[in-house]
């Protein structure tokens, strides 16, 4: 069945109190909900009331007291007729944590208990109205064996413990803010913790606590999580006036974990890999990962959690903030321009291609079959993109009385994108009328610039064209806000920034005062989350590429470079000679970019970076991968040849810096990769000597990785002593042995879909641990040789895989349709093969809802 928006109405009953008791076992946990219920006035008054199940059987339910046999199940839901005003429901399930193979509710991992129920996951704990716009207060008690479960633990406060019979004990906590049943959570097991604490603005000493599985050693890996976590309370309450509001907040790292990590009150869930980091075993790469993770779900408390979402409809709301938040948090820490340039390649290789695919929705969807299939990167990040430009055209003070007044007006409710929109309207004085179509229209918007001189004039004529996705034909024009800067060829500089807002079709912009044309720099900072097209020389790109002072620009102008490039090469339409010059010309940008000294080694290694194979795919309207990625990597390797001293002596440069966390230094790691990266293409012997030399060398984990992604791709006797060794160094560490796989399943090697074929059967693999598995199968799926492999084999073995995984994890399987879903946009042959695999998928006898929705939107 499909739900739809506008079928919203509210619940009739409201739940203000919620007693549950657990009684812990890996095998059976038995569960019983007091239910408080009364009659919603706000709501059409119904007797009926539903409680949502999933896979669940009463073993009685009572109401007021009394056992009662007036129930009766609609599906998996449980429905009573109540007579009054007022009832208390109490309802008794036992459920199977350990073969809990979903992982959502309560599910065991390691022999620890834990739970997720976003969205829909607290409806395999108990019977219960387990939607958002349901807020309740929560007591838990929970009893277990003290042996196995020394540690109890869920959302609020502990108010009381105590021991048992029979080597058991318990523990009472209660959370004082009423929620909805996706934040519960409860955790229980053999852990260990990091503690510190954080004083808030007005004085309140919150204690903190890092969990981990007690004897594994990962207790020491915490510390940089910790020290995010106190770095984002702080900085919440400087930059949006945002102050934690409960004594505890504890963070509990889980080996097994469909997502990245749930922001339940008061006790964070996460994916071990977003919160462990030593230097031994985490790469700068995943030090950001954590420091972004931890603070994402800590704001959480505030967009999320004291304002939270009506309905799933509204995801949005919750998600799209707080990716922004996080963005901004991360920018402050770090390099904002590099964490600009990040966030932006995740757009455009993640986002605007489920944009231009089958899955395309708008960021506040209008219907959905299982809501698990819409937590994507358009909601999460093109949500954040579409706040992000609120924020530009309100400006930094304006949007933060905005959000001021969306915190007040709604604390405590359960909102709508409406509300935020309404809230920034007055709050920050904007009309964001027309700007509400970037809620409701799906598609990446397409704006053309063309520029014309005359006299001393300059005019921008702007376009824009917003494409028909899935179920949206006509689209209509939306307000496009595009900082832009004209430069002087002269003297090199522009004469100040301006924020152009385009809500037309077509609109022109004159600048007077310009004798000679300009050089247009568009979209600087990405403000607008579109397509631009123009006709650039490629001079003017070379220009901007070493002069643009915003240094998003400045890497904007580089890939263009390069997408121009390769678009003409690929389609055929260079002639050698105007291929040598392309080259060339981009030889000389780089070329300048590894010689300006002006520039750090984070920002260089940026603008090192070849546009990736997704982002290229997507400039054409059917793509040939195996055409792309042979000029991709054809232009590599004449790069490589062309600056091969510049890149040898760029790699010694940056290895006699020795390891610390400082910009400096990871500066110097992510240049030093760049470089072997390149000269794996250029001089494949060099590159394994000098790959070969770095992972002996390395005395961290970046170092260690990128030598070993070098060398996974090349085909000498250095790889086999290289992954062995890594193997051997690090087996028994999880985060590590996924990266062994990855790094396999993801390289340059001609034979890497046997070897991935070989590394499903190895020991350490399993179905069971979705890392494990998106460390094969997802780096296969995202390695453009492997997966469009002409013979369809890539193809086949994602098949194979959704097939086999579905019926254990279909939140985790469903994810694997989308690759597959691009076949439109693929050329001919391999489109054939591709859809074939999902015509096979959607055969299969019996598929989850999650898969299912996916393959029949893809085949749609
Ligand atoms: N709210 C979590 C986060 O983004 C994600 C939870 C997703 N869960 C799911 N079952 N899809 O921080
Ligand atoms: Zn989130």
């Amino acid at each position: 069945v499909e739900v739809r928006r506008e079928d919203y109405r509210p619940f009739p009953w409201a739940v203000p109190q919620v007693a549950l008791d657990f009684a812990l076992g890996l095998e059976e946990t038995r569960v019983t909900a007091l239910l408080d219920v009364r009659r919603n006035p706000a709501a059409e008054a119904s007797p009926v009331l539903r409680l949502n199940g999933d896979g669940l059987t009463p073993l009685w339910v009572k109401v007021d007291g009394a056992e009662t046999a007036g129930w009766v199940m609609d599906g998996p839901d449980l429905l009573l007729t109540l007579p009054g005003e007022a009832h208390s429901v109490e309802v008794a399930t036992a459920i199977a944590p350990a073969a809990n193979t979903q992982l959502m509710g309560l599910y065991a991992s390691n022999g620890m208990l834990c739970t997720q129920c976003e969205a829909e996951g607290f409806r395999r704990i108990t019977f219960f109205p387990d939607r958002p716009d349901v807020l309740s207060t929560y007591t838990v008690r929970m009893s277990g064996d003290a042996g196995a479960f020394p540690v109890l633990l869920a959302n609020g406060n502990l108010v009381a413990s105590g021991t048992g019979e029979g080597g058991t004990h318990w523990a009472q906590w209660h959370d004082p803010w009423p929620k909805p049943s996706y934040l519960f959570a409860l955790v229980a097991g053999d852990l260990e913790a990091r503690r510190d604490s954080f004083t808030t603005m007005s004085g309140r000493k919150v204690d903190l606590a890092i969990f981990v599985r007690r004897g594994t050693g990962d207790l020491e890996r915490t510390g940089h999580a910790m020290e995010s976590l106190i770095r984002s309370m702080k900085w919440d309450e400087e930059v949006f006036g945002r102050e934690y509001d409960l004594d505890i907040f504890n963070i509990v790292a889980v080996s097994d974990f469909n997502m990245g990590a749930m922001e339940n009150k008061g006790l964070n869930v996460f994916n071990t890999r977003y919160v462990l980091a030593d230097p031994e075993t985490a790469t700068d790469g995943d030090y950001d990962a954590v420091e972004g993770v931890i603070a994402h779900e800590y704001f959480h408390n505030w967009s999320g959690n004291r304002v939270t979402c009506r309905d799933w409809f509204q995801l949005s709301l919750k998600e799209g903030f707080t990716v922004l938040r996080d963005q901004l948090f991360s920018a402050d820490m770090g390099s904002e321009a590099v964490k600009r340039i990040e966030d932006v390649r995740v757009l455009r290789g993640v986002q605007f291609p489920e944009d231009s695919g089958p899955l395309a929705h708008p960021i506040r969807p209008d219907a959905y079959r299982e809501i698990s299939n819409f937590y994507t990167a358009t909601v999460y990040n093109k949500g954040a993109e579409v706040i992000r430009m609120m924020r530009t055209m309100a400006g930094q003070e304006r949007f933060r009385k905005g959000c001021d007044l969306y915190f007040a007006r709604h604390d405590g409710e359960a909102a709508t994108c409406e509300d935020f929109i309404r809230a920034m309207e007055e709050g920050a004085g904007l009309d964001l009328t027309q700007f509400r179509l970037w809620y409701a229209q799906a598609g990446t918007p397409r704006v053309t610039i063309r520029m014309a001189h005359e006299g001393d004039t300059v005019t921008l004529h702007l376009s824009q064209e917003v494409p028909a996705t899935p179920g949206q034909p006509e689209k209509q024009p939306m307000p496009i806000p595009l900082k832009v800067a004209l430069f002087d060829r002269q003297t090199g500089r522009h004469r100040g920034e301006e924020l152009l807002v385009l809500d037309k079709a077509q609109d022109s912009f004159t600048f007077g005062g310009y004798s000679a044309p300009p050089v247009l720099s568009a979209n600087r900072g990405f403000t607008a989350p579109v397509a631009i097209a123009q006709d650039v020389a490629t001079s003017d790109l070379v220009f901007l590429a070493a002069h643009d002072d915003d240094p998003f620009a400045r890497y904007e102008a580089m890939q263009e470079l390069v997408v121009t490039h390769l678009k003409e090469a690929v389609s055929g339409s260079l002639s050698d000679v105007q291929r040598d010059e392309g080259r060339a010309a981009i030889a000389g940008a780089l070329r300048a970019v590894l010689a300006d000294d002006r520039l750090d080694d984070l920002m260089r290694g940026e603008l090192l970076i070849l546009p990736s194979h997704a982002y290229l795919s997507e400039q054409m309207l059917v793509a040939d991968p195996g055409a792309i990625h042979a000029e991709r990597q054809a232009l590599r390797a004449g790069l490589a040849r062309a600056l091969e001293g510049e890149f040898v002596a760029l790699h010694e440069r940056a290895s006699a810096v020795p390891y610390s966390l400082s910009a400096e230094a990871r500066g110097a790691r992510k240049v030093k990769t760049q470089a072997l990266i390149y000269l794996a293409e250029g001089n494949p012997a060099r590159a394994e000597q000098m790959a070969a030399a770095q992972y002996r060398a390395a005395d961290n984990m970046t170092d260690r990785q990128g030598a070993l992604m070098v060398l996974a791709g090349l085909q000498g006797p250095e790889r086999t002593h290289a992954l062995l060794d890594y193997y051997t160094r690090y087996r028994g560490n999880a985060l590590v042995v996924d990266k062994w796989f990855s790094l396999q399943a993801g390289s340059l090697h001609p034979q890497v879909l046997a070897h991935v074929k070989a590394l499903a059967s190895h020991p350490d693999f399993t179905l069971t641990n979705p890392n494990r598995v998106r460390a094969l199968y997802m780096a296969m799926a995202v390695n453009p040789a492997a997966f469009h492999d002409p013979s369809g084999e890539g193809y086949r073995m994602v098949a194979d895989l959704i097939l086999q995984l579905d019926p254990l994890n279909p939140q985790t399987a469903a994810r694997f349709v989308a690759p597959l879903g691009r076949w439109r946009r693929i050329e001919p042959a391999r489109a054939a093969l591709m859809r074939a695999e999902l015509e096979r998928i959607a055969a299969a006898p019996s598929l989850s809802r999650d898969t299912h929705e996916q393959v029949a939107r893809s085949l749609g």
